[in-house]
């Protein structure tokens, strides 16, 4: 089947649309067309995520993208003359009635083109920005109501999980994704530790109990002077400073020091650091799955604060090493609590998903200090343009959520910002 499928729920208007087939098991996905605007530099003036400037456009990238997906898939047939239709344009009006810009840009062009051969649409409907996800869902709404076409609703934590898929458009083989699965979903919004016993049946063993580790990056590049998302720009001055070291004596950084001793080669911690272990690692320690990332970016704070008192202040070299320091901190800290799930749960598969699994430093510890602990483990990451948000996931699980459910009605779709997994 076709399914188009649309996200929305923060700072990315993406749409997209797949071919689909197979079963949760073994399923197959290509990838028809792939289309995202970003709007990452406008939000960079407040330092984050502005709802209401979000809202405002993602009502003007849809039309636009939407175009642009059906061209890419061959979809988009022009009829030979507008076909007007009064009873549906007030359908529309009533399910538009919030997003008046998207209703104008959707009655122009709809009337122009044929019905697209399109199955499903899949929508993300939380969690995330309220009024971002509302967008996104109505719009939704309104084409199924056009095209006359079933809405799947999709839980974007469930599009993060299975945005480590393939879409090379060849069967997934059982045996490369083994259950069970834990996934350490890392993203702007969330922290959390999922146990997956069966594909759809998801339990939530641990999260962060205040801030997500992408809003610490992203807290913490601001404190720095780095421009929204901060977890590029820190990951950048990081791996800037961790490459000034090579060639200084012992392991280049804390987690370097760390990721041997978890794969039990006793070294010395290393000594030829700026500021060596200066920063907490939040809840390393504890036995639970929970985390917590905001006394790191307090900690982070204060140390700028002294800084900033010393004659030379914050240099660039000194911010380069607490961006280090800081991503250090983090990436101990998820390295331990998920290979203590991975224990504990005998898992035999790590998905790692969410705008923060770009990160190459997190990407290259895990992989490391698990390939030697756990050397049977399967490790999945997205490719990189997945890692973030994009509607390429949003596809996959609206195809796994068909399978489970097959019919929805779309009056009882909602936008919500707090959905749990
Ligand atoms: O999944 P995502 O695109 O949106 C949410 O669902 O929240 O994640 C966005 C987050 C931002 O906080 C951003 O700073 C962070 O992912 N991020 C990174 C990197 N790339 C994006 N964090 C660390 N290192 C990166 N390379
Ligand atoms: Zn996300």
């Amino acid at each position: 089947m076709k399914i188009l499928s649309i996200e929305t729920s923060c700072d990315e208007t993406a749409l997209s649309i797949i071919e689909a087939s197979g079963t949760v098991k073994t399923p197959k996905f290509k990838v028809l067309a792939n289309e995202i605007a970003s709007q990452a530099s406008l939000h960079a003036q407040y330092g984050g995520v502005f709802p209401a400037v979000a809202k405002r456009e993602h009502t003007k990238a849809c039309i636009p993208i939407l175009k642009r997906v059906l061209t890419e898939a061959k979809m988009e047939k022009p009829l030979k003359k507008k076909v007007s239709d009064k009873k549906q344009e007030r359908k529309l009006s009533k399910i538009l009635d919030r997003e008046p810009e998207l209703l104008k840009d959707l009655l122009e062009y709809i009337p122009l083109i044929k019905k697209p051969k399109i199955d499903a649409i899949a929508v993300t409907y939380g969690p995330g920005l309220e009024p971002a996800l509302w967008v996104g869902v109505n719009f939704a709404k309104s084409l199924s109501s056009a095209w006359d076409i079933p809405v799947i609703p999709v839980n974007h934590m469930e599009g993060h999980i299975l945005s480590v898929l393939p879409t090379d458009g060849k069967n997934v083989n059982t045996k490369d994704f083994p259950l069970p699965a834990i996934a350490l979903l890392i993203s702007g919004g969330h922290t959390e530790l999922i146990l997956i016993k069966d594909w759809m049946k998801y339990k939530k063993i641990g999260e962060t109990r205040d801030d997500a580790v992408g809003e610490a990056f992203d807290k913490v590049a601001r404190m720095l002077g780095l421009p929204y998302p901060g977890g590029p720009q820190i990951s950048r001055l990081a791996a800037e400073s961790r490459k000034e070291r090579v060639g200084s004596e012992g392991p280049h950084s804390a987690t370097d020091a760390r990721t041997e001793q978890f794969s039990s080669k006793k070294i010395a911690y290393p000594q030829n650091l700026l500021f060596p272990n200066i920063l907490p690692r939040p809840m390393i320690h504890t036995k639970d799955f929970d985390f917590s990332f905001s006394g790191l970016k307090t900690a982070v704070l204060y140390l700028i604060q002294k800084i900033n008192e010393t004659p030379k202040g914050l240099t660039e070299e000194i911010k380069k090493e607490i961006a280090r320091e800081f991503e250090d901190s983090v990436t101990e800290v998820l390295m331990k609590k998920t290979m203590l799930a991975i224990e504990k749960y005998g898992a035999k598969m790590l998905i790692v998903g969410g705008g923060v699994s770009a990160n190459t430093h997190i990407r290259e510890s895990l992989a490391k200090s698990l390939g030697s602990s756990a050397p049977k483990l399967k490790i999945y990451f997205p490719d990189k343009g997945l890692s973030t948000d994009n509607s390429l996931m949003i596809a996959m699980a609206g195809y796994f959520t068909y399978l489970k459910k097959k019919k929805h009605s779309i009056s009882g779709i909602k936008a919500k910002g707090n959905l749990s997994l």
